[in-house]
């Protein structure tokens, strides 16, 4: 599944989402690029485990999916998503967190810096959806750091489709969880 898009911001690279089927394409033959984008896209290694990310894409219930440049066959970006009872079970911090049937978690989304605030998330985000929706989905939860505007974009972008949010402390800064609605 690709999605092709025309927008200014990225006249220099073709965008293409592709959902990553993990039977297919073993973990490491992206591991490598994952890895290099995640550390660079978030400045810190400390923001991203490889076991997390490995766990997640070896989830048989998991949709992932990658951000390439189809001209040069360069991975750009990477989202990935989990039934929400799976991220609920994972995290002991969040066992009192109602758990919802037909919702998925978005644990982690990044874009290479260079690309980055070039509206590369849309094109990423859209194909994420539409793999989620085509899979029963109606639901998704992610958290968003607010210190850096992401949480705002989320605010924007999703609209009326967010269901509910709410904003908690924690050690890398206030983060805000969104339930957002699938679907137009
Ligand atoms: C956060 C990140 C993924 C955003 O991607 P991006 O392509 O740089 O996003 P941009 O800044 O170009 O686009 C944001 C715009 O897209 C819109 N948008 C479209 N679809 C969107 C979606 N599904 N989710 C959020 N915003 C979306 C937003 O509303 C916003 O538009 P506006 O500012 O005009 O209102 C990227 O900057 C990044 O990788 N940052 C570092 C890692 C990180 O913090 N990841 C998030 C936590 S896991």
């Amino acid at each position: 599944m690709a999605f092709g898009v025309d927008r200014k911001n990225y006249d220099d690279i073709l965008p293409v989402a592709e959902v990553i089927d993990f039977t297919h394409v073993p973990w490491e033959k992206v591991r490598g690029d994952v890895l290099a984008i995640a550390k660079d896209a978030f400045l810190s290694p400390d923001m991203v485990s490889e076991l997390d990310l490995h766990a997640w894409y070896m989830n048989p219930d998991s949709v992932t999916v990658l951000l390439k440049d189809a001209q040069s066959d360069q991975i750009l970006g990477y989202t990935t998503a989990i039934p929400v009872r799976d991220w609920y079970r994972e995290d002991p911090r969040m066992r009192k967190r109602q758990i919802y049937p037909e919702t998925a978690y978005i644990p982690m989304t990044f874009i290479a810096r260079a690309y980055q605030h070039r509206g590369l998330i849309e094109p990423l985000m859209s194909t994420m959806e539409q793999a989620l929706i085509d899979r029963g989905y109606r639901f998704i939860e992610r958290d968003a750091r607010v210190v850096g505007g992401y949480a705002d974009a989320i605010g924007r972008h999703y609209g009326d489709r967010i269901v509910s949010s709410e904003v908690r402390k924690t050690n890398v800064g206030p983060l805000a969880h969104f339930r957002i609605m699938l679907g137009d």
